[in-house]
């Protein structure tokens, strides 16, 4: 007999309670001591994604409905425009052609390539993710790009490195965001090197079949679907090998309310709310969360041997 496990995210179809009201992000920094960090990194040129699309992977289900495009695609966040949700306009004016991607750090050679050069070396494929934001909200959408790992194989990392470093592009004409003294700037992430080996981690080229609009980090951004939205950082223009654990731009902002691990978890509240539930953007559906956003089949592994670690925040 053919007996299939549901998976963590096969959610029950029973509606819950709505929580209360999430809080911004924004009140956090209102009385945050000015992290004025001068960051003189110049703004890299942008460039045209791919008109490739590739295969749906069948292997990551939804599990839910997709969110309609125009939702995905103007309900953003995005600081460096500014911290409303409302940037997708404002989002136009980033320059993405010409863009390359610096590589240096603990790499057997530093170097810089440009994104045609890039897109010449990896296969494209199509996956559908559950994407949820710290906020406490949800979307599910289709990305196109390559496996994280397949970039990791271009930069060649030394065997010493032990986590990879996303920077994102600074173009203070085109980001009025990077004008607001409080935000340590240039948006760092970072990732072990255990987790960028790990399938489910993507880079994202396009969205909904077309090339990767602006306003979610057109044209080439980190998409780590089993981590709070934050981790995935958008316009990457400098990926670094080291092995040092990187300070995250949240993590520097507010070091009690985020962390470097941001693994989903129902069961550990942001210190001003909870993550029990979440909200389906575009609808008025209120799911229950799931930890690892439902992909722990494929990730929860990764942290047998870190249990001592704040993986959650
Ligand atoms: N990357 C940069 N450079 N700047 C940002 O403000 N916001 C993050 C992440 N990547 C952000 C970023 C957060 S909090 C989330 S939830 C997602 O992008 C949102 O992605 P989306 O707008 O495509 O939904």
């Amino acid at each position: 007999m053919h007996i299939t496990r549901p998976h963590g995210w096969e959610i029950p179809e029973h509606k819950v309670t709505p929580e209360a009201a999430v809080l911004g992000r924004r009140g956090l920094v209102a009385g945050a001591a000015a992290l004025a960090a001068g960051h003189a990194l110049a703004a890299s040129p942008p460039a045209a994604a791919p008109g490739a699309v590739g295969p749906v992977n069948a292997r990551y289900k939804p599990g839910r409905a997709l969110t309609a495009e125009k939702v995905a695609e103007t309900y953003n966040n995005y600081y460096e425009i500014d911290d409303s949700k409302d940037i997708w306009q404002g989002a136009q004016q980033i320059r993405t052609a010409p863009w390359s991607i610096q590589v240096s750090g603990m790499v057997s050679k530093p170097r810089t390539i440009a994104l045609e050069d890039l897109f010449k070396q990896v296969q494209f494929e199509e996956r559908i993710y559950r994407h949820r934001c710290v906020e406490a909200w949800a979307m599910t959408v289709p990305w196109t790009g390559f496996p994280l790992r397949q970039l990791v194989k271009i930069c060649d990392p030394l065997a010493a490195a032990k986590y990879m470093v996303f920077q994102t592009a600074e173009q203070p004409k085109n980001m009025p965001g990077l004008d607001s003294p409080i935000y340590p700037w240039p948006y760092i992430e970072g990732l072990a090197i255990d987790e960028v080996a790990n399938d489910l981690a993507f880079v994202s080229t396009g969205l909904f079949g077309k090339p990767l609009p602006k306003q979610n980090g057109g044209p080439i951004r980190l998409t780590v679907p089993w981590k709070y939205g934050f981790k995935s950082a958008k316009a990457l223009v400098r990926i670094s090998f080291t092995d040092k654990q990187p300070v995250n731009f949240w993590q520097a902002i507010a070091p009690t309310e985020y962390g470097f691990w941001a693994n989903v978890n129902p069961a550990v509240p942001h210190p001003r709310w909870s993550q029990a539930q979440e909200r389906l953007i575009g609808t008025s559906e209120i799911v229950p969360t799931v930890i690892y956003n439902g992909y722990g089949d494929f990730v929860a592994s990764l942290y047998a041997n870190r249990s001592k670690d704040k993986l959650f925040m």
